[in-house]
């Protein structure tokens, strides 16, 4: 049936155009800005170690299907999963899995756009100069000094929320695609570039040892689930970005193929971050755990005092925008389809309504920084409870159930017919990750954390 369907809202034009645009996605601030500050509050090696075994064994084998069930139902993920339900005569409420990935996108999107912000007006200050000859305490007092003002955040997340909007509502084609392009390689040289300054700071063994040398006297049941949250994070995974964008995947590309090289890129990014952090938070001596001001603290310092450093702020800080761009439009990508084909909007009304309820969301996470400060749910300022309530509940739940779904409800001829593996071999062993080790993990790691076992 679905053979001859296409998405309503365009194809990519090639494997390659889906390969930038899911690696767009998964490659952002969650490599670059998340990961390092979440290694350090959760002690270095082991939780690296950890992260590392859950995108292979669980990351990789739900981004295979997230993808396969993205291009066999060609729609939003709500739709496509009532859809896919029906096809495999089973219950729809399933389709409920793609509300809540529409819940998931509008939060994790409400406060990665105030951070994407804060990116926004970092490359301006790299401009002025304000980073150079600054020592750690002064780098340190700038950050606190902007955060502090509500005014300045509001401003900037108005902004990237403005771009990310228009970005989508020129669609899957000229908008999506064209952003993607340039961005990647850009990234990558500078990162290394980093590591090269990280080299230089006498305290590059310290940062590895940190990153490399697993420590298990320091992983707690919350943090094996912060790892494993995260790994649904950086790859994008549990809340149908992967699947909207596999519904605009022509039918003639290998999906298991794809998915390794997406899933390699983003770790890449995400430990040549750390390799690049670590060494300079030892060398001046801060806080490993000073959480999501990490890279504002640190990398200044590498830029206001390496050769050349003014023009490497500036384009870091511009690549970093990029990289939370080509990662926000798919956050807000499954909404907007939905309400394309649901409720008769064009694109251009969609992104207006979804974008103003995503930005006055992220208004609680700007406050959290300052004027709420002190206000606390569950011991939690408003961003950290929207990042525990995304990351670590909400995209291994969805992760959870899409694996579910495409190893036990799917028919096995449908799923073997769309993912057109090789070998039989490497269909039998992503049946068997899919089927038992990703829920079986996700489910132990949560009954850790409920203090079952
Ligand atoms: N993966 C992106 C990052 O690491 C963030 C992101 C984009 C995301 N789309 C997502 C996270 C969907 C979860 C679900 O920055």
């Amino acid at each position: 049936m679905t053979d001859t369907k296409k998405s309503i809202h365009g194809e990519w034009s090639s494997r390659f155009a889906f390969i930038l645009a899911a690696t767009g996605s998964a490659v952002g601030l969650g490599n670059i800005w998340k990961f390092p500050y979440i290694t350090g509050e959760n002690g270095g090696g082991a939780f690296v170690l950890v992260y590392l075994l859950c995108v292979v064994f669980i990351g990789v084998p739900i981004m295979i299907a997230e993808t396969m069930m993205g291009r066999r139902g060609r729609q939003s993920p709500i739709n496509t999963m009532e859809t896919l339900a029906a096809e495999a005569e089973a219950d729809t409420n399933w389709h409920y899995l793609g509300w809540m990935g529409v819940a998931a996108g509008f939060l994790i999107l409400s406060y990665y756009s105030v951070i994407a912000g804060w990116a926004s007006a970092y490359v301006f200050k790299a401009f002025f100069g304000s980073f150079s000859g600054a020592d750690a305490a002064e780098i340190k007092g700038l950050f606190d000094n902007f955060v502090a003002s509500p005014v300045q955040l509001i401003f900037w997340h108005t902004l990237f929320m403005l771009a990310t909007m228009l970005i989508v509502a020129r669609g899957v084609k000229s908008g999506l695609e064209r952003a993607v392009r340039f961005l990647m390689p850009g990234l990558f040289v500078l990162m290394i570039l980093l590591v090269g300054y990280a080299m230089t700071t006498g305290a590059y063994d310290q940062g590895l040892k940190f990153l490399f040398n697993p420590d298990f006297s320091k992983i707690t049941g919350d943090s094996v689930l912060t790892a494993m949250g995260h790994a649904f994070f950086t790859l994008s995974l549990g809340m149908g970005a992967i699947m909207v964008y596999g519904s605009y995947l022509p039918k003639d590309v290998s999906i298991a193929k794809t998915a390794f090289l997406i899933a390699g890129s983003d770790t890449v990014v995400a430990l040549l971050a750390g390799i690049a952090i670590f060494p300079i938070v030892f060398a001046n001596g801060l806080e490993v755990g000073s959480g999501p001001g990490l890279i504002f603290q640190t990398l200044p310092i590498a830029f206001g005092n390496m050769t050349g450093g003014w023009l490497f702020g500036i384009l870091f800080f511009v690549m970093l925008v990029f990289a939370a761009l080509t990662s926000s439009i798919s956050l807000i990508e499954p909404a907007v389809a939905w309400l394309v084909e649901n409720k008769g909007l064009s694109r251009e009304q969609a992104c207006v309504w979804s974008g103003l309820a995503t930005w006055l969301l992220g208004l609680g996470t700007v406050f959290s920084f300052n004027i709420w400060s002190d206000f606390k749910v569950f011991d939690r300022s408003i961003f950290h409870l929207v990042d525990y309530l995304t990351a670590n509940l909400m995209l291994p739940i969805g992760g959870f159930g899409i694996a579910m779904f495409a190893g036990w409800v799917m028919k096995q001829r449908h799923s073997e017919q769309e993912l057109q593996m090789s070998s039989a071999e490497g269909y039998q062993l992503w049946k068997f990750l899919v089927c038992y080790i990703a829920p079986a993990a996700v489910f132990l790691v949560f009954l850790n954390v409920v203090g079952v076992i």
